[in-house]
């Protein structure tokens, strides 16, 4: 039986308590990752009902959020646990909500709250209401274990065997076919690599492949078992089993824990782990250094083989025969003088294949440390598991001390070779990775024969125990303060109370309709589009003749059948002579199935003439290749600034992009109405007018006949600006063409491909500053790598060199940029828009500064800070109050110097492993700088029942538009909140409406809804002055009565925004967003790895509409933000192809990665005169914050570089990967002669 989300529970049956308390905790933004969240927890509730926090972040280790940081769903399921509700932070019982504590951070003003949700309304968990496995189904399977089961598709048989014997028939019969058990390595070579099977064999159901049985010698595990029942039966084993037996056991349970998600784990087999042996396939090195066993079987007979280096390299002698299967695998118990490790790095700590791992293991003389034999196998190194046979050889016989360790080095990295091109690139990394992981391996051991024979060995140095075990672990802690409402305001107002997502429970059971939810429409067709395979080229020729033979293909469209124009001024929608990079779209297949589309789309032909193409900022910079002019911003007097100051620095950073990386990917549905050249185009985008107009244009059709639609979208992040308008005009056009609704929705590889992301920043600096660390002088030049067509690549320029003070006053600074174009993917906007590259840049100019002065880091960037009343270089004028306050209390409330003293006390001690600590302030701009970008429409209807509809032109992004604006209009029209509905964003409501984006979107649109509310109150108020006793409900009908409009429409001009880049002076900017957030984290010296440990961000929201969405928002951001800085890496090769395109490649913030303290104060008694209700728009600025991840880390790496006498000065370019921190702090491995 397969239960779904809908099947769990559902707004018109039971909202099941899983889904209630994440929709009331405010686990879900955009909600798209909220289904699988549920179903996590749900398939954990139903094995353990009372989890523990480890079973619960372990559920999640496997699920994707981009929205919410992960913390509102831990939280959620807190709830679940038998554990205290209460955070405990003080660790002295104290609770974090105690009210008294809470309240003193607001002498003056409104009471602070902690409190988010109401636990005390959640239903509670009832067991007896869960389904039961239906019994139906079990006497179905009962009688199917006796007959083969055979599934005839299209193109693969699929067979399932019910015994052994048949299983080996089939294999005789079909010696190709893969045995498919968890399908999650054949899978998804089919998916992604086109492998084509025509037979499958299905082996789960024969008993012989799940035995398991527990023999003298050791354990015996079918092949078919799952890794998650091999992790209980190795649980099981080791509580059982002594100690000295289970080595190889615990060493594997290490291993598992990290093993990809708890979904993965619950499907592959061990068999089809072992068989598929990837090279950085985890278990397999330490099944191989534990000598187990393969038990085969085939028609002809059994036999065993060892599943050694031989076996994982594939050597035909040791290898399984094609009409071969693995009936089980056999582990031997270990021995009393056993010593086994293994290790493994990956580019996020769960989830992620590793770069290097390996299995260790060394069996001593009978008490001695006398080498008798020694294991050791890498993986991640070639292209199967290797081992350092003749290294291990060499080294028998030898003592295990220190020289040994200095010659196995040597010995493994002559043996083990990894050429400077290898795939997958990381060289150096991978080759320090194999001896660090020796060495540590060396430690180990030394350790356990000191455990072992304790007057025999000393004692480890304390230097070196720092070199052992993983970082160490605390069940995650969090809070969240926000100043209450006015204690008058009454109770009806939701005003300023964090009211649950209006799509919350929708999300929560899966009812929530994306634009690819939407039910098929009658004809439709499906579109896939073929794109560039070259950066730079002519195209010569497009052959469809062979895609439109194939079957259910109804037609391929190319640029030609495009009746009006194609795109825009800037970028086409399909390519005409010359394609401009890889994954641009250059026609389109439409098919009566997706899969038929896809299939034709593999038989188009496209012949090119290659040009040369530019890719780097660099190429760029040398072929003068831009878009536009320079932008500049200067102020004071740079080369008088640079005459009086005592000591002058220069240094280079890059940046690198970020992908969106939205859970959902482009989607489109273009359905033509048949009449008059109507069409409605559905569609996941942040500018439904864009939409319309590129559409329009493309059709050769006035506006008027288009209607763009879009109820939610399933994440955006700035990356549905621009782009989804170039979908929608592709499947317009087969639209038009065929006269049929087409479908586009692409798949992950595609929208990583074509859509582009973050500008890469590139940034060169000279900066000038007195002994005291006053920064006196700063010339600043920055570069973003745009890419092909100018998108918005202009404005996030423009954005870099406006915002490249952050927050500090610099009296003699000019900064000039430049947007590059290359033949990369159009870059465009991104949650921040250039921001967060210029701000890390001038935070690691201030930090190399203060690295120059030998100041603390804080001291330099306080004594720096704007204070008070400013101007900004482009002289606006800037009230830095706030930035201060936000300041000293995030100096307070982190406890900052008492923690950095820790901080420095913990690394004296600790060799191997180091801490840092980083305190960032931010000043962030919301909005455009120009007025017309801030214009806002609304149109409110109230119906004779006194319901309320309301629209406007934002668009739901998961930001929680619709929430705040209902809250508006509740407040305005002083109805209750239910009342209040919104429906779609639609082109046919609110027309002309200006994009979704700049942290602006809830504000501007609300004071649209704002003043059509008002206009509708003001139409009502006889009415009500007539009868101020009467209900709503009575007034409405009254007021219909005497014909009283009850519909009106609301507007909003803008904030009058300017800026002249003449004079390069303006009033650029609405207002100020002011944060700073103190991070603190722990490195690993050896592996390169990091933990967040503890994160405090201090945030001016103002007065908060809706204090749940605004701290959803800063959380979500900051997250995004410690992605985008530690670990978000696209890669290209030199010819310009992305690498990085899909979750297995790109790795983004997962549940492991957020910090295991996260405590986020909204600055209280503030107050922003300019928007509505005295908000502020804040969905951007927490971004920045993730920085202090970066700062942290940075500051560990100087404690590791002071106390091994390095240079002082050092760069570490953005994403600060555990490449990038292994090899800043260098050690005797990193400089091993024979490592270059
Ligand atoms: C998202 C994801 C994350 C992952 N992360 C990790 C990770 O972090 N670390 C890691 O080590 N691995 C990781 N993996 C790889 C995973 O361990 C393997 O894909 C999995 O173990 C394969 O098992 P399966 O049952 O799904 O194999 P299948 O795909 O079903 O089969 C794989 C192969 O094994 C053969 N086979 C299966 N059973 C037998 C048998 N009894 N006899 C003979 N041949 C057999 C099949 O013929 C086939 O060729 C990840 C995979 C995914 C998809
Ligand atoms: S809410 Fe999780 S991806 Fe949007």
């Amino acid at each position: 039986a397969v239960t779904t989300v809908e099947g769990v529970g559902s707004t018109k049956t039971r909202v099941h308590p899983i889904q209630e308390r994440l929709a009331k905790c405010h686990g879900s933004q955009c909600g798209f990752c909220t289904p699988g969240m549920v179903m996590s927890m749900y398939a954990l509730l139903r094995n353990h009902p009372e989890p523990s926090m480890e079973q619960i972040t372990a559920a999640l280790d496997g699920n994707l959020c981009r929205c919410t940081g992960y913390r509102p769903i831990i939280d959620t399921y807190k709830s679940f646990t038998g554990e205290p509700a209460c955070c405990q932070l003080r660790g002295t019982g104290q609770c974090c909500l105690d009210k008294e504590d809470v309240c003193s951070s607001s002498d003056k003003g409104n009471q602070m709250r902690s409190d988010l949700c109401s636990p005390e309304e959640f239903q509670p968990v009832d067991p007896t209401q869960e389904f039961i496995f239906p019994p139906e189904l079990m006497r179905m399977a009962q009688e199917q274990q006796k007959r083969t089961l055979v599934f005839h598709g299209e193109r693969t048989t699929w067979i399932s065997p019910t015994n052994l014997r048949e299983l080996l028939e089939l294999k005789a019969m079909y010696p190709k076919a893969p045995l498919v058990v968890g399908n999650t390595s054949v899978g998804l070579d089919m998916k992604l690599e086109g492998v084509i099977h025509p037979v499958i064999i299905h082996p789960t159901r024969i008993p012989d492949l799940h035995v398991v049985s527990n023999t003298n010698n050791g354990l015996l595990i079918g092949a078919a078992c799952c890794l998650a029942q091999l992790r209980d039966i190795l649980i099981r084993a080791v509580s059982e089993l002594p100690e000295e037996k289970t080595k190889i056991f615990r060493t594997l349970l290490q291993q598992l824990k990290t093993l990809a998600g708890e979904q993965i784990r619950s499907l592959a087999s061990l068999g089809g782990h072992i068989v598929s042996r990837g090279s950085t396939w985890d278990l397999n090195p330490v099944l191989a250094i534990g000598n187990s066993v393969l038990s085969l079987a085939s028609k002809d007979g059994t036999r065993q083989i060892p599943l050694n280096d031989h076996f994982l390299a594939g050597y035909e002698n040791s290898d399984l025969k094609p009409e071969e299967v693995i009936v089980s695998v056999f582990i031997p118990y270990s021995g009393k003088d056993d010593f086994v490790s293994a290790f493994r790095q990956a580019e996020r700590q769960k989830n992620a294949l590793s770069v290097v791992n390996s299995g260790m293991r060394v069996l001593f003389k009978a008490n001695t440390n006398i080498i008798m034999d020694l294991n050791i196998l890498y993986g991640g190194i070639g292209s199967t598991t290797v081992s350092a046979r003749k290294s291990c050889q060499r080294l028998k016989g030898r003592q295990w001390n220190e020289q040994m360790l200095d010659e196995a080095c040597k010995l493994v990295l002559g043996e083990i070779s990894l050429s400077p091109s290898a795939p997958g690139g990381k060289v150096e990394y991978r080759r320090t990775l194999l001896v660090s992981f020796l060495f540590k391996f060396y430690l180990e051991v030394l350790y356990g024969l000191k455990k072992m024979y304790p007057t025999k060995y000393p004692d480890l140095s304390k230097k070196n125990m720092s070199a052992l075990g993983e970082f160490h672990s605390e069940a995650h802690q969090s809070m969240q303060i926000y100043q209450d409402v006015d204690p008058g305001q009454p109770p009806q107002d939701p005003v300023g109370r964090p009211i649950m997502h209006q799509s919350g429970i929708k999300h929560a059971t899966g009812e929530a309709v994306y634009c690819n939810d939407i039910r098929s429409v009658d004809e439709e067709l499906f579109l896939t589009v073929v794109t560039s395979s070259r950066a730079h080229a002519k195209i010569v020729s497009i052959d469809a003749s062979e895609a439109l033979k194939m079957p259910g293909v109804v037609d391929v469209i190319t640029a030609k059948d495009i009746p009006g124009k194609n795109g825009s001024e800037e970028e086409q929608a399909y390519a005409e002579d010359e394609v401009i990079c890889m994954g641009q779209i250059v026609c389109a297949v439409v098919a009566e199935s997706n899969v038929q589309a896809k299939r034709g789309a593999e038989k188009v032909k496209i012949k090119y003439e290659d040009l040369e193409p530019i890719l780097t900022i660099e190429d760029a910079i040398k072929h003068n290749s831009y878009f536009g002019e320079v932008k500049k911003v200067e102020q004071g007097n740079i080369e008088e600034g640079f005459k009086s100051v005592d000591e002058i620095i220069e240094g280079e950073i890059h940046i690198g992009g970020q992908e969106h990386f939205y859970l959902e990917t482009n989607s489109v549905l273009v359905v033509p109405r048949g009449e008059d050249k109507e069409m409605d185009v559905h569609v996941s985008t942040q500018d439904a007018a864009r939409v319309q107009e590129l559409v329009a244009s493309a059709l050769d059709v006035q506006s008027s006949r288009i209607m763009c639609h879009s109820k939610r979208v399933g994440g955006a992040f700035g990356g549905k600006m621009t782009k989804p308008a170039f979908f929608a005009v592709v499947a317009a056009v087969a639209a038009h063409k065929t006269g049929r609704p087409v479908r586009f929705t692409l798949e992950r590889d595609e929208d990583m491909l074509i859509t582009g992301g973050r500008h890469p920043l590139f940034g060169k600096y000279k900066v000038g500053f007195t002994n005291e660390g006053r920064i006196i002088a700063a010339d600043i030049e920055c570069y973003i790598n745009a890419g092909c067509t100018l998108d918005e690549s202009e404005l996030v320029i423009e954005y870099v060199v406006l915002k490249t003070d952050n927050a500090y006053k610099i009296p003699n600074l000019r900064v000039r940029g430049r947007a590059c174009k290359t033949n990369l993917p159009s870059n465009t906007a991104f949650r921040g828009f250039g921001f967060p590259q210029v701000g890390l840049f001038t935070e690691s100019w201030v930090a190399a500064v203060a690295t120059q002065t030998g100041l603390p880091h804080e001291k330099i960037r306080e004594i720096n800070m704007y204070k008070g009343v400013n101007l900004t270089p482009f002289k606006e004028e800037l009230d830095a109050t706030n930035l201060m306050k936000c300041w000293k209390e995030c100096m307070e409330k982190s406890e900052y110097h008492c923690r950095k003293i820790a901080v420095e006390e913990f690394n004296k001690q600790n060799y191997w492993k180091k801490k840092g600590i980083a305190i960032i302030p931010m000043k962030f701009t919301v909005g455009f700088n120009a007025t017309q970008y801030h214009q806002a429409a609304a149109l409110v209807h109230i119906y004779t029942d006194g319901s309320v509809l309301v629209t406007h032109g934002g668009i739901e992004l998961g930001q929680g538009i619709h929430t705040k604006i209902l809250q508006i209009a509740s407040r305005e029209l002083k109805v209750p909140l239910s009342y209040v509905h919104f429906c779609e964003t639609s082109t046919v409501t609110v027309p002309n409406a200006i994009v979704t984006a700049g942290s602006i979107g809830s504000e501007v649109n609300g004071k649209a809804v704002q003043n059509a509310c008002q206009i509708l109150r003001k139409r009502l108020e006889p009415i009500i002055n007539k009868n101020p006793e009467g209900k709503w409900e009575d007034w409405v009908t009254e007021a219909h009565g005497h014909s009283v409009s009850l519909s009106a429409t609301g507007y909003f001009r803008g904030y009058v925004t300017n800026m002249n880049w003449d004079t390069g002076e303006g009033n650029a900017f609405p207002y100020f967003v002011f944060g700073v957030a103190c991070s603190e984290v722990e490195i690993d010296c050896l592996t390169g790895g990091h933990k967040n440990i503890r994160t405090d961000i201090v945030m001016d929201a103002c007065f908060s509409i809706n204090p749940a969405v605004d701290i959803g928002q800063i959380e979500g951001a900051f997250i995004q933000g410690v992605g985008l800085y530690t670990m978000e890496e696209i890669n290209f090769s030199p010819e310009g192809q992305q690498y990085t395109l899909g979750p297995d490649t790109y790795k983004i913030p997962a549940v492991c990665d957020i910090p295991e303290q996260f405590r986020v104060y909204l600055l209280p008694n503030s107050r922003n005169p300019m928007a509505i209700y005295s908000s502020k728009g804040i969905g951007e600025a927490g971004l920045f914050l993730g920085s202090s991840v970066f700062f942290a880390i940075r500051d560990a790496v100087a404690a590791v570089r002071k106390e091994r006498g390095l240079t002082k000065t050092f760069t570490l370019n953005s994403p600060l990967t555990v490449e990038q921190i292994r090899m800043a702090c260098a050690d005797n491995f990193t400089e091993m002669p024979w490592l270059h």
